[in-house]
């Protein structure tokens, strides 16, 4: 079995592995130290196990004080069969620990923390584990990590034997790592898809001008309507801006059936949208409905409204559409799983409004937003301080973001010529789609999960960055990777106690799983994954997994989802060090929204530690402020509307 630290620095160790039928407690311990070299081993129960532990701890303190660093490891067993193995590395800062001959440093009390697999690292969650020494308790001993989440080392280690299915999902979960080096061709090669999109259309990242050219300061006032087609829901809202960074929201929230997603034509959708619009009218402004809408309909009257009976709409419609100004836009492309052929090519607003027309709504479609630009001026709008907001993203079940952009860089639009553009400020918010980023994956990761779920996604060969990254895809990963390994004559995965998995299990089905139950076992602290397996019940409604398969699943899980938020980091990375903001700001705000940041343990902290990799960032990152846009797109859209109507009503004078 070979060991290796946690710390990058250090350098490989050799665990001399016992036999796995010890009697019920063993202690093994091995130093690590040259020429301190001991070895001793204390069977019987488990108070033998600790007085061997005590032992240990004095004789590798002696060691320190004198100036070896000290590397011991210790294997326990407990009565349900199970191996923990212990390594902690004693000694004075800096002091040497080495076993193969070259010497690396390992900081102070850097207690190792991992190992079960060949080559593999475990460790703990540093926040579950109570540090120091040999004594070191974990809440959760077997809080698997992964490989590459060791540099932030806690102290104390515990290692465990790998099963089978667990050594089969160590491999596995290893096919997920992004080392840094393929981080920074990730942002260099962002960079150059930036600026190639800023200068021509039809090109992978597509850089939508959004013709939005200021964001807001929190002084907005006024009550506006918005309307959100995201990916799962369609949420209407009634947004009413304060004036003072703060507002009140009313919203209804429903969820869009599948069969509306791809349903034969636009019509149908647009119209379920439209009677969405009108229920809600009707259940929150009842008076204006009665006095309007009702009214009309009683007397058969045809009367245009009145301007200002009339309810000025944001629409933050979520899918990439080539804009041309503030309420026009044909759609580019279906993503997230819709497919509605007849509505490519057509203004998203006209379809939407002459649905809203049908039904003789007092409502007009005022202003065009993706949820990125709307999170963008959510954030701008109730964001603390001065900062105006640099960047808007999703990480939710798409992936995208919008950003500030020099106008005199956004090349491909005739800028000089084209009066419906403020030069002001000399910007524009560009909603770049970066869910396309790399579709032709030079520089992206390509598990053979990765290509499965490509070939029968509806869309492949596009959204690859998003396909890699986002709510919707993640649950898919996971799904895949578990089901080979359920089939894998070797690692026997949810089989070992016989076939654990129901013929109707959603394992079998194709975006069966939920990228929820990603977050949900990675919150699992508890030490024999309780929640874990209360997941697989829920979620694959298979009952009885052993822990070895709940650790398993999470490691993977884990991986997967790891994977995802280093990525992102790649996208932000790219958008600072674009716009230089990073190195002009005194701090740079960034607001995000969407599941996986909501819920994800640690994916901002991911994201964060893949940006500090990136040349150009490394300990500036520190400088930039990334905070939840909640209603971001609903808010956003009614900022979006009240500029529109601020233009509208001066093109109506
Ligand atoms: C998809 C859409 C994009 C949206 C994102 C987040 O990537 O194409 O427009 O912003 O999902 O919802």
């Amino acid at each position: 079995m070979t060991a290796k630290f946690s710390e990058s620095d250090c350098q490989p160790v050799s665990l001399s592995s016992a036999s796995e039928d010890d009697a019920t407690w063993t202690h093994l311990v091995q130093s690590s130290v040259p020429g301190l070299g001991f070895l001793f081993e204390v069977t019987g129960k488990p108070w033998t196990a600790w007085v061997g532990v005590l032992g240990l701890v004095f004789a590798a303190t002696i060691a320190g004080l004198l100036g070896f660093g000290g590397g011991m490891h210790h294997k326990y067993e407990n009565e349900n069969g199970n191996y923990n193995y212990y390594a902690d590395f004693l000694g004075r800062s800096g002091t040497t620990a080495s076993t193969s001959g070259s010497s690396n440093n390992c900081p102070s009390s850097a207690a190792a923390t991992e190992i079960i697999a060949p080559d593999t690292f475990y460790s703990h969650s540093p926040s579950a584990c109570t540090s120091s020494s040999l004594t070191s308790t974990c809440a959760n001993p077997l809080n698997i990590l992964s490989a590459s989440s060791l540099s932030s080392s806690p102290a104390g280690m515990i290692m465990a034997a790998p099963s089978p299915s667990l050594d089969a999902a160590l491999r596995v979960a290893r096919e997920f790592d992004l080392p840094s080096d393929q981080a920074q061709r990730g942002v260099d090669e962002f960079l150059s898809q930036m600026a190639e999109g800023l200068a021509k259309n039809g090109t992978t990242l597509s850089q939508i001008p959004t013709y939005v050219t200021s964001v807001p300061n929190g002084t907005e006032k006024g009550l506006y309507l918005a309307v959100d087609l995201g990916g799962t829901n369609f949420r209407v809202c009634s947004i009413n801006l304060k004036g003072d960074s703060t507002f009140d929201l009313t919203q209804n929230k429903v969820a869009i059936p599948r069969d509306m997603m791809v349903a034969p034509s636009y019509k149908q959708l647009f119209k379920f949208l439209a009677t969405q619009i009108e229920a809600f009218l009707e259940e929150h402004h009842n008076e204006h409905f009665e006095a309007t809408v009702r009214r009309r309909r009683l007397t058969g009257t045809t009367d245009q409204y009145r301007r200002e009976e009339i309810f000025d709409l944001g629409f933050t419609f979520s899918f990439p559409v080539h804009q041309t100004s503030i309420n026009r836009g044909t759609l580019i492309r279906w993503t997230k799983g819709f497919d509605i052929p007849d509505a490519v090519g057509k203004d998203v607003c006209l379809m939407l409004q002459d649905a809203i027309n049908e039904l003789h709504l007092p409502v007009r479609v005022a202003a065009l937003v993706n949820d990125t630009v709307g999170t963008l001026m959510a954030r701008s709008y109730t964001s603390p301080g001065k900062t105006e907001t640099l960047l808007g993203a999703i990480f939710g079940t798409g992936t995208n973001g919008a950003y500030v952009e020099k106008l005199d860089k956004v090349t491909k639009l005739d800028v000089k010529n084209d009066r419906t553009i403020d030069h002001t400020k000399n910007q524009m918010v560009i909603n770049t789609e970066w869910g396309s980023f790399d579709n032709h994956l030079s520089v992206l990761p390509n598990t053979i999960y990765d290509q499965q779920l490509d070939a029968e996604s509806v869309n492949p060969g596009i959204q690859m960055f998003e396909k890699r990254v986002s709510g919707m895809f993640l649950g898919e990963i996971l799904r895949r990777a578990v089901l080979a390994l359920t089939k894998d004559s070797e690692a026997k995965l949810l089989q070992t106690e016989g076939n654990l998995i129901p013929s109707d299990s959603p394992l079998y089905e194709i975006w069966g799983i939920d990228t929820s139950f990603l977050s949900i076992i990675e919150a699992d602290t508890t030490s024999d994954l309780t929640a874990t397996k209360a997941a697989l019940f829920e979620h694959f409604k298979v009952s009885n997994a052993t822990t070895d398969d709940a650790q398993a699943i999470k490691a993977i899980g884990h991986a997967i989802a790891k994977r995802a938020a280093r990525l992102s980091g790649i996208a932000l990375a790219a958008i600072l060090l674009d716009t230089k903001r990073i190195d002009t700001d005194e701090t740079v705000d960034i607001g995000v929204d969407g599941s996986l940041v909501e819920f994800y343990p640690k994916f901002v902290d991911y994201m964060r530690e893949a940006m500090r990799e990136i040349k150009g960032i490394g300990e500036k990152e520190s400088k930039v402020r990334i905070g939840i846009a909640k209603d971001g797109s609903g808010v956003g859209a009614a900022l979006i509307a009240l500029v529109a109507h601020k233009e509208y009503a001066i093109g109506q004078r």
